[in-house]
């Protein structure tokens, strides 16, 4: 079922997606914010069928970081009822796709209600086979690293291990995305170029692609205009 104008390049296993430019996608069209987390909403379901369509194994999409605390209370409040929303509407969701759904970050700064929507999206979802989507709501990756941290440093204490012996793996496999692919290829709409708290760790070699593409308006023309990009790089690791 795959795309033909991707015939004959590498899709990439793992790609994150930085879906920025609700805000300003609004602003456009002198609406208020809220209305473009809306709009981004709806499109983060179509394009995601799209890439599991296209044979991406792991999808990681960050919807809401550990710093859009920050926002004024009422987009914040919007946000979360539209999380609420969107997870009441669509626990059966995915199912045709076979897409098994994961939630990263830090879930218990949500409130209770929508703690035990996530979950029941979860469960619902733990036996898919096919592409997994990871959605990172209240996620940051220094907290996350953080959280890894604690846990080697419990290990250590508890079982009496030697400092010398902590690896790189020790590391990854407490990570939220433990046991998966690092990210082949990290697209970011909104046009900036940062990675605002996302994946670092596992970013270390992914490739790096920016579009000045508001979210509302990636689709799947934009998705493949990324993929013939990094089919471009050339990914050396390091070496020659
Ligand atoms: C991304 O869009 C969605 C979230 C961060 C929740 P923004 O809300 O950041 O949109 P801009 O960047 O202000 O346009
Ligand atoms: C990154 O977008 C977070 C998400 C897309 C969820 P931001 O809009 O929060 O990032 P900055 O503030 O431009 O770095
Ligand atoms: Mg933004």
């Amino acid at each position: 079922m795959s795309d033909p104008k991707l015939d004959g390049l590498v899709i990439p296993k793992h790609v994150g997606i930085i879906m920025d430019g609700n805000g300003r996608w609004a602003k456009k069209r002198a609406l208020p914010r809220s209305v473009g987390h809306r709009f981004g909403a709806q499109n983060f379901r179509k394009i995601t069928r799209y890439i599991s369509n296209v044979g991406v194994e792991v999808l990681t999409l960050y919807a809401f970081s550990t710093e859009n605390w920050k926002r004024p209370k009422e987009e914040v409040g919007a946000l979360m009822k539209l999380f609420h929303q969107y997870l009441k509407d669509s626990l059966k969701d995915f199912r045709d796709d076979d897409i098994k759904v994961v939630f990263i970050g830090d879930k218990s700064a949500f409130d209770p209600q929508l703690v035990k929507l996530i979950q029941e999206t979860e469960e619902v979802a733990k036996d898919r086979k096919g592409m997994q989507l990871n959605i990172a709501m209240n996620y940051g990756s220094r907290a996350e690293i953080v959280r890894a941290v604690k846990s080697i440093c419990k290990d250590v204490a508890e079982n009496n291990k030697d400092i010398d012996s902590i690896t790189e793996a020790d590391i990854s496999d407490r990570l939220y995305t433990g046991g998966l692919p690092d990210p082949d290829l990290i697209i970011r709409t909104g046009g900036e170029f940062r990675l605002s708290n996302f994946l670092l760790y596992q970013s270390a070699y992914s490739e790096f692609y920016s579009t000045d593409v508001l979210w509302p308006d990636f689709n799947d023309l934009e998705f493949n205009k990324a993929v013939i990009e990094y089919n471009r790089r050339n990914r050396r690791f390091g070496g020659v």
